[in-house]
């Protein structure tokens, strides 16, 4: 086994690992999936660590897969309720951060809505830190896990024809996703209104347009994103059922895409705003399977940053 070198690290975004430690991480999470299909569904590998799930923002995916992830492995995972905790009495970030760590454990995973949250975690708590998704900063895992469901599906990244369509302006899935997909060569269309795309320095050369049914034709990859209101300051467009309109993933847009293209979402999904319920539950959707594949890539990232080896 050739060591990636992440033992100790962090992972705070998809811009601190090489493309050879991103496909590292790949073919570790591949190898880990198996042990979510066993009878006995877990594995002596992290027995005597400790993960704290410390979690500022609500996740229904994250979170859940990050402890199932630990408890795969056989380390001991704590998950801090921030409501029931003493940051509901005042206590700060930096204290709740301070007073988690002095209790020694080996990773704390951290979402927060600020960004840089994550990152400054890292530098006080004296063990490794996962970014668990920060403001509309950073989800590294997410796209860990959303490259992860591309590459078994379509066993490459170099000229795959990938387009990202939503809100794209609040979208960390979309920042990490963009980074690491341009850095393997995909090639990448951003679909969204004018109001919802990031500054032209973000997107990485991404080619841009207004046109669901431009985003979806020769697409091999269609990941599409929710609207983000609780990052909204302001209405960017003029309500749900217009934007839906014209940037919903409905059937009938879906008779653009090519045979075998595949439809991804990292969740949560609002069915009738950004995707139909029949093309999210329909043939060429893997919502589910990235659900899946989320705990093999957080057992993959748990396991390298307390062992190291991929
Ligand atoms: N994709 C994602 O981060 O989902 P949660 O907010 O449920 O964790």
């Amino acid at each position: 086994m050739n060591s990636l070198k992440l033992s100790g690290r962090h992972l705070l975004r998809i811009a601190d690992l090489s493309t050879d430690e991103i496909m590292g991480l790949i073919n570790t999470a591949e190898r880990f999936l198996e042990i979510s299909e066993r009878e006995i569904k877990k594995v002596p590998t992290l027995r005597g660590k400790t993960v704290v799930n410390l979690f500022f923002e609500p996740s229904t995916r994250t979170r859940t897969s990050f402890e199932i992830a630990g408890k795969r492995l056989s380390a001991d995972v704590i998950n801090i309720s921030v409501q029931a905790s003493s940051v509901s009495k005042g206590e700060t970030f930096k204290d709740t951060v301070l007073n988690i760590a002095a209790m020694r454990p080996d990773v704390i995973v951290v979402r927060h809505s600020s960004p840089g949250a994550a990152l400054y975690a890292s530098q006080i708590a004296g063990c490794s830190v996962i970014n668990g998704g920060d403001g509309a900063h950073a989800h590294p895992t997410q796209a860990l896990l959303d490259l992860m469901t591309i590459h078994m599906h379509k066993k490459r990244f170099e000229n795959l024809k990938v387009s990202i369509v939503g809100d794209i302006l609040h979208s960390r899935v979309a920042r990490s996703d963009i980074n690491a997909l341009s850095r393997l060569k995909a090639d990448i269309t951003l679909c969204a209104p004018p109001t919802l795309l990031p500054k032209r320095s973000e997107v990485f050369g991404a080619r841009v347009t207004h046109s669901i049914e431009e985003a979806v034709a020769d697409a091999d990859v269609i990941m599409m994103l929710r609207i983000q209101q609780e990052r909204m300051a302001q209405g960017l467009f003029p309500s749900l059922r217009e934007y839906a309109e014209y940037f919903c993933l409905t059937p009938k847009v879906m008779e653009k895409a090519k045979k075998d293209v595949i439809i991804m979402h990292p969740g949560p999904i609002n069915r009738g705003v950004e995707i139909s319920a029949e093309v999210a539950d329909g043939p060429y959707s893997l919502i589910l399977y990235q659900v899946t594949h989320g705990v093999a890539m957080r057992m993959a990232a748990l396991y390298l940053l307390c062992v190291g080896e991929g």
